[in-house]
């Protein structure tokens, strides 16, 4: 298994392009089985999780040509879809164990051919993530859905039908299944607190190319006229503002100047709040953002995560390393998972002080982080170390690297290349 080395203590000077956001990426591909006409994504990110849902749609009987994968992935790939004929509609449980978004191949697959047979996800390290809200709203399009032997049998002999649907709770990946399902359902479907997130703003730009009649895009009430056909389309992800999150979080815990070619603003209205709180400056600049501490120490800053357009979930893990080396306390409440802090224990073996009260972490910032051998259990926690050891004393030695490579294109590269010493070391 690799392993990456880092030697802490530089200011990271330079420019980082932001890749194409995963979490665009994933439901983009699934929108693919929803026609027999090809899509085309462009700006994709070389990522495990991105070959995993692409092993799953080859296995359903998608055409898939990826294209522009010569250059190391310094441009992004182009990847074509086509699921003209397909051979299966069961999402097995041996892909779907490896990445819990394969379960949106469940909305499409059922909306344009009446069955689909998708595994359950099963257990993941930041929460027990269930499935409930996709298949409570999926049933009130006419679906028949059963759980057998670890499966979700899903069947609409006469076709979904539209219907007023109000999520119980915020959810980006039921958001996602049900707008995809609800664009080939008969009638006027309602989503009503729905998820706002950008990438489920790209997903709905990219049916409306495909032929979808969507209004309220960008909104928590989506609208859909269901048609009786999608056809093809080309699209480019959107920039990830994860991933710029996390290099502005790098920028401000080095001491350095990055700028973030293609991030976006609007994107990351909460985190540049908590950011300039924090003694950061974030500027736009004519490609992206420019970040650079503003003078001084850092301040500690509480930290609150929620849905869209609040704080995400997805930078909590980086922010708290940022929060142990401020001056001062910092209170990072994580609102969306229950056990999102298992990133905790490895900071602390870098000489953070964080203490954990159920869903909020009281973090008290040190003068100095220091070099540690670490392992992480999920994609955001393992960037925090990373962070962390950018910023610490002395070597760090990051374990488990395959959950960074999930999320973060060629990262070390990114980073090695604005000053960082950084290297990947090969594992058996
Ligand atoms: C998406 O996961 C992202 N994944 C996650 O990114 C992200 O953390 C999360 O949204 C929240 O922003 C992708 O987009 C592929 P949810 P998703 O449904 O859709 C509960 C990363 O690091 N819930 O919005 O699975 C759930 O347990 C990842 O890139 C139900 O109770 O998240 C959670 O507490 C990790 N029942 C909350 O809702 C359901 O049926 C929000 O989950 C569905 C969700």
């Amino acid at each position: 298994m690799d392993k990456i080395r880092i030697r802490g203590g530089r200011p990271l000077k330079g420019q980082i392009r932001i890749s194409g956001a995963k979490n665009a990426a994933l439901p983009l591909m699934a929108a693919c089985l929803l026609t027999d006409e090809t899509l085309t994504l462009s700006n994709l990110p070389h990522l495990a999780d991105i070959t995993t849902l692409a092993n799953l749609l080859v296995q359903h009987g998608v055409d898939l040509h990826m294209n522009g994968a010569t250059d190391g992935g310094h441009t992004g790939r182009v990847l074509e879809m086509t699921a003209r004929d397909i051979t299966s509609t069961r999402a097995p449980y041996d892909l779907v164990r490896k990445m819990r978004a394969s379960v949106l191949v469940l909305g499409p697959l059922l909306a344009r051919f009446g069955e689909a047979q998708v595994s359950l996800p099963g257990g993941c390290a930041i929460g027990t993530r269930p499935v409930d809200l996709h298949l409570t709203a999926l049933e009130l399009l006419g679906a028949e859905i059963e759980i057998k032997e670890g499966y979700i049998y899903a069947k609409a002999p006469n076709g979904l039908h539209g219907a007023e649907i109000t999520f119980s709770k915020v959810s980006v990946g039921a958001t996602e299944n049900l707008l995809m399902a609800a664009c080939l359902a008969k009638g006027t479907t309602r989503l009503m607190n729905s998820a706002r997130e950008p990438e489920i703003t790209d997903l709905a730009e990219c049916l409306v190319k495909m032929g979808a009649k969507i209004e309220g895009i960008g909104s928590d009430t989506l609208v859909v006229e269901g048609v009786e056909r999608l056809g093809g389309a080309d699209h480019s992800v959107v920039p990830d503002r994860i991933e710029a999150g996390t290099y502005a979080i790098a920028a401000a815990i080095t001491n350095g100047e990055l700028e973030l070619l293609g991030a976006r603003t609007e994107h990351l209205g909460a985190v540049i709040e908590i950011l300039t709180k924090a003694g950061v400056e974030v500027t736009e600049t004519d490609e992206g953002l420019r970040v650079r501490r503003l003078n001084g120490e850092l301040t500690g800053v509480d930290v609150m995560t929620e849905p869209f357009p609040g704080f995400p979930t997805d930078l909590q893990a980086q922010t708290m390393a940022l929060m142990s080396a401020a001056d001062g306390a910092a209170m990072i409440t994580e609102s969306i998972f229950e056990n999102r802090f298992m990133h905790v224990p490895e900071l602390t073996r870098m000489g953070a002080n964080v203490n954990v009260h159920g869903a909020s972490a009281m973090v008290r910032g040190q003068k100095k982080l220091t070099g540690a051998e670490v392992m992480a259990t999920d994609l955001r926690a393992s960037v925090s170390l990373v962070l962390a050891g950018l910023a610490a004393e002395g070597e760090t030695m990051l374990n488990r690297v395959y959950h960074l490579d999930r999320g973060y294109e060629r990262v070390e590269e990114k980073l090695a290349a604005c000053g960082a010493d950084i290297e990947r070391i090969k594992g058996p």
